[in-house]
């Protein structure tokens, strides 16, 4: 094209005319691809979709939180390759039968398993967008990226990071955690080297590298040492508190052992709010430590980082300012919809360095779709990515920051609450204390771990109420964590309520013992 006719076609905007190769006697296979060619039908079921979905969220409390999938429906996941098409309606009619009824339960007010967040329906819309769009956030010069951009922003504002840090997009915690860990590792190669522990790898490393959480510190971060080839051992798990915190004393003394014996200590890494409890660290402490030993901080806030958003808890989490880096969740205390984790590194060019890796076919421009380096393919291992940005960026926009503090600081409202039945029974026991919106808690008995782990699966079967398990120094606890946004009192007092009916219903043996081992069995 000529510079006079390309000029032309820029300042017109032309739109071109598409429609003029679309000739059936040219092209008798023209088809519409894989889009309908009805589509005031597809509108029609679409829309039925939607309003189905609509109606599971508002009648959820008029459900189960949880059914367990009779053999028959399982069943139906087990038929052959669909070579054949099937109608959008047939294929939603069976969602309906067979997939939704069966779900994890966490949009029930009532689900209090593990740390699983609510979603909302901003997001669910949001989500729909994102699928419309199709975009790949890998890379490229378009807006979807922007918006992520925009959240990167966002959170550098929320935990006064510099401008000069980076963030992304990823799965969960457990993903960010590992990013985290890897661009530690190579920090501690020391900045001008690197790049090199990319190419030599860690054995290359002639002193082993070692890194610090507390025993509370959640599984992935072992994972993830031994993802990144340090080793699981090379995590030293340091001793907690009666509150479940980091011991820094005794942090500082296996810091010192590991130097004397040679080793390489290079990483702290900070709970805000551990997955059994609840827990904050001295994230405050941790930071004098990180600077005094010249090591990296890493915060592993899953769900706790959020916490920045509810005033009473925000101070607790002050020190988060200072981590070279930190890994949260939207999709837990910020009910975005699944999956929504976010890694944010202080020095960004540390960040780019460790995962940035030039191809041809990535080559940048300073124009046209493969400007705008760097990539967010450049901060980790994905190449494609989805548009998580954009549920996030829905989310944060529809309901408002405030507001989503608000229902955090009223989920601990509610673990207080339930702190407070648990106090007032004689025949139920707190085992760990409440630092924000985690509660463990157990029925009295002198079996207590098999009586207790009894009553949770009756409780999840029994579809009233879905806390999970844990153990506090040994003991089998119900661990009700409660983060979702629809949850109310009146379910604490469910979750209690149906706790001592169980307990009381397969429990009377505290007399007797063979009774009760017998129910149990
Ligand atoms: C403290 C902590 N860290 C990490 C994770 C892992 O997060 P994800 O499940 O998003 O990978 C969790 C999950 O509950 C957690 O509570």
């Amino acid at each position: 094209m000529s510079q006079a006719r390309s000029n032309q076609a820029r300042s017109n905007n032309a739109q071109p005319d598409y429609n003029h190769t679309l000739d059936p006697q040219l092209d008798p296979q023209l088809d519409t691809g894989l889009d309908p060619s009805d589509w005031p039908t597809f509108r029609d079921q679409g829309h039925r979709m939607l309003d189905d979905m609509f109606d599971y969220l508002e009648t959820i409390r008029e459900r189960p939180v949880w059914q367990p999938m009779p053999a028959e429906v399982r069943a139906r996941f087990r038929g052959r390759l669909p070579m054949a098409p099937t109608e959008l309606g047939a294929v939603h009619e069976e969602f309906l039968q067979n997939v939704l009824p069966y779900s994890n339960g966490n949009v029930h007010p009532g689900f209090m398993g593990w740390v699983h967040g609510g979603g909302n329906p901003a997001g669910m819309l949001a989500e729909m967008l994102a699928a419309g769009l199709n975009a790949n956030l890998g890379g490229r010069d378009h807006a979807p990226i922007e918006v992520e951009r925009q959240i990167v922003q966002w959170m550098r504002e929320l935990f006064a990071f510099p401008a000069t840090a980076s963030g992304l997009f990823v799965t969960g915690t457990s993903m960010a955690n590992l990013i985290a860990i890897v661009v530690a590792r190579d920090f501690a190669r020391d900045a001008a080297q690197a790049l090199d522990v990319r190419r030599a790898g860690v054995a290359a490393n002639s002193k082993k590298l070692t890194g610090y959480a507390s025993m509370a510190a959640h599984g992935s971060l072992r994972k993830a040492f031994d993802i990144a080839g340090l080793g699981s051992d090379a995590l030293r798990l340091v001793p907690v508190d009666a509150q479940h915190r980091i011991n820094l004393a005794a942090l500082r003394r296996m810091i010192q052992a590991d130097r004397s014996a040679g080793n390489a200590p290079f990483l702290l890494v900070g709970s805000a709010g551990t997955v059994d409890t609840g827990a904050i660290d001295d994230l405050d402490g941790l930071a004098v430590i990180a600077g005094e030993e010249r090591m990296w901080l890493h915060v592993d806030g899953a769900f706790g980082a959020l916490g920045m958003l509810a005033p009473e808890i925000a101070p607790r989490l002050a020190g988060i300012e200072a981590a070279d880096s930190l890994a949260f969740d939207f999709h837990k205390w910020g009910q975005v919809p699944y999956d929504a984790g976010f890694v944010l590194v202080r020095d960004g060019e540390l960040h780019r360095k460790a995962f940035a890796s030039p191809a041809a076919y990535l080559e940048r421009e300073a124009g046209g779709l493969a400007g705008g380096s760097p990539w967010p393919c450049d901060f980790g291992p994905d190449l494609s990515r989805g548009f998580r940005a954009l549920k996030t960026w829905f989310t944060l926009k529809v309901y408002g920051l405030e507001a989503l503090g608000q229902t955090i600081s009223r989920t601990c409202e509610l673990a207080r609450y339930l702190e407070q039945r648990i106090a007032a029974s004689n025949e139920l026991e707190l085992l760990a204390p409440v630092s924000l919106n985690i509660v463990c808690f157990r029925y009295k008995s002198p079996n207590a771990d098999r009586v207790n782990a009894r009553i949770v699966v009756e409780l999840q079967e029994s579809g009233v109420a879905a806390p999970s398990t844990t153990r506090i120094n040994g003991e089998l606890a119900i661990r009700a964590a409660i983060t979702n946004h629809r949850t109310r009192r009146a379910d604490i007092d469910v979750l209690v309520d149906s706790t001592l009916a169980i307990g009381r219903a397969i429990a009377p043996p505290i007399e007797d013992p063979e009774l009760e081992a017998a129910y149990l069995d």
